[in-house]
């Protein structure tokens, strides 16, 4: 049935299509279900990462609901978790339209949304609202006009005000369409400002403690595919030494690979099929250079069960996607977990975390972890175990 609504949607504006499906997501949830009956996950998908149970490695990316109004909507479409944001503490309207472009001939999509958002305390009051079961990250960023030197306070004010509503914070500082915002990759800005997050986090924990239910969200960093290897594996090392709890690898790429539509051009992130291997290839990165010590969501150009196999098998415990579920629908999840399910038991694995790394393990035994993205073991082993 998806082919039908498909059709219509994109006969129309893509972000009005887009406000349109989120906003019917929110008004009644559990109408997806006549798109996508429920999925019922096998017990080899389920894991317990970065301290949170997952039923399945399935999520959606940031950017789709940027303001937390149809979460409910959302796991009803069979995401284990779901990411809102990226939020910034005060609204802002983002850049001016036509700012999101469908790339069909390549299934793909550019967009330079600029964080269009409602700001952090709508969006906590959204997600009071919340009712189904499942982990929801917060993505935060830093408002449009915030000079970079004073970033961190706009991430120490959206970290304070969903503590308590996110079951784990991503740090973005790699969207390209807040100008100057991935600067905040250089390692000289990244650190402190990743320190200075988790230390206030920490605070909120020891204060969080006299209540019924302490809470330390995870905090994660999520990276461009546009870093190259020395970077990525510098700032993996350096971030799990800070002590960040994850990686989200990757956001949009600005590299625009051989395209066929004609809004190739158009200035922006371009996610989807063609941002597939270089995704894959940050997971690769990040994962040898820590080791697998530290989980990995792989997102950027899943469509299939077997490019979300191959995330895993480079490193990711769990894998988000956008583009596809736009071109796809809400029956993608069944597929690409029923998918995964079958690929995990035609390998003879007896569960998913069997998998993670598998590809990339051996080619650190090839080179044992001195490359440029290699850790020495004895690094690794002063860093500890698994987070
Ligand atoms: C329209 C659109 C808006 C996005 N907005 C955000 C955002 O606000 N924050 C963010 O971290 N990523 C954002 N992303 C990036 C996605 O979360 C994801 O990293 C990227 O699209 C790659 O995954 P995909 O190929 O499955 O789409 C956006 C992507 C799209 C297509």
């Amino acid at each position: 049935m998806y082919p039908l609504v498909r059709s219509a949607l994109f006969r129309l504006d893509p972000e009005l299509a887009h406000r349109l499906v989120l906003h019917a997501l929110a008004a009644v949830p559990g109408a997806v279900r006549l798109l996508a009956p429920p999925v019922s996950p096998p017990a080899s998908l389920q894991q317990t990462v970065f301290g949170r149970r997952f039923p399945h490695p399935l999520g959606l990316a940031a950017g789709l609901d940027k303001d937390g109004i149809a979460v409910n909507g959302l796991f009803d479409c069979g995401f284990s978790f779901v990411e809102v944001g990226t939020v910034t503490p005060r609204p802002q309207p983002g850049n001016p339209r036509p700012r999101l472009f469908r790339l069909l001939e390549d299934q793909a999509i550019i967009n330079r949304m600029g964080f269009n958002n409602a700001g952090v305390a709508q969006v906590c009051r959204n997600l009071m609202r919340r009712r189904r079961a499942g982990v929801v990250g917060v993505n935060i960023g830093k408002n449009k006009d915030t000079p970079n030197d004073q970033a961190a306070q706009d991430y120490l004010a959206c970290l304070e005000a969903v503590f308590h509503l996110a079951d784990y914070v991503a740090i973005n500082v790699s969207s390209p369409n807040t100008p100057g915002l991935r600067d905040l990759q250089d390692e000289a800005v990244l650190i402190p400002l990743v320190r200075a997050v988790i230390a206030r986090r920490d605070e909120l924990y020891e204060a969080s403690k006299s209540r019924v239910m302490p809470h330390r969200p995870p905090v994660l960093v999520k990276l461009a595919p546009d870093l190259d290897e020395v970077s990525v594996s510098s700032l993996a090392r350096q971030l799990m030494a800070a002590g960040v709890d994850g990686f989200i690898a990757t956001n949009t790429t600005v590299a625009r690979p051989p395209l066929k539509s004609v809004h190739r051009d158009e200035p922006g992130g371009l996610s989807g099929r063609p941002l597939k291997d270089r995704s894959t290839q940050v997971i690769r990165w990040l994962y040898a250079a820590t080791g697998g010590r530290v989980p990995i969501i792989g997102c950027g150009g899943v469509f299939t069960a077997d490019d979300a196999y191959e995330k895993i098998r480079a490193g990711a415990s769990l894998v988000q996607v956008y583009t596809s579920f736009i071109y796809e629908g809400p029956q993608l999840v069944r597929q690409l977990v029923h998918g995964l399910a079958q690929r995990l038991a035609a390998d003879g694995l007896p569960s998913l975390a069997d998998a993670v790394g598998r590809d990339t393990a051996k080619s650190r035994t090839a080179a044992p972890g001195e490359g440029p993205g290699g850790t020495s073991a004895r690094e690794l082993e002063k860093l500890g175990p698994l987070r």
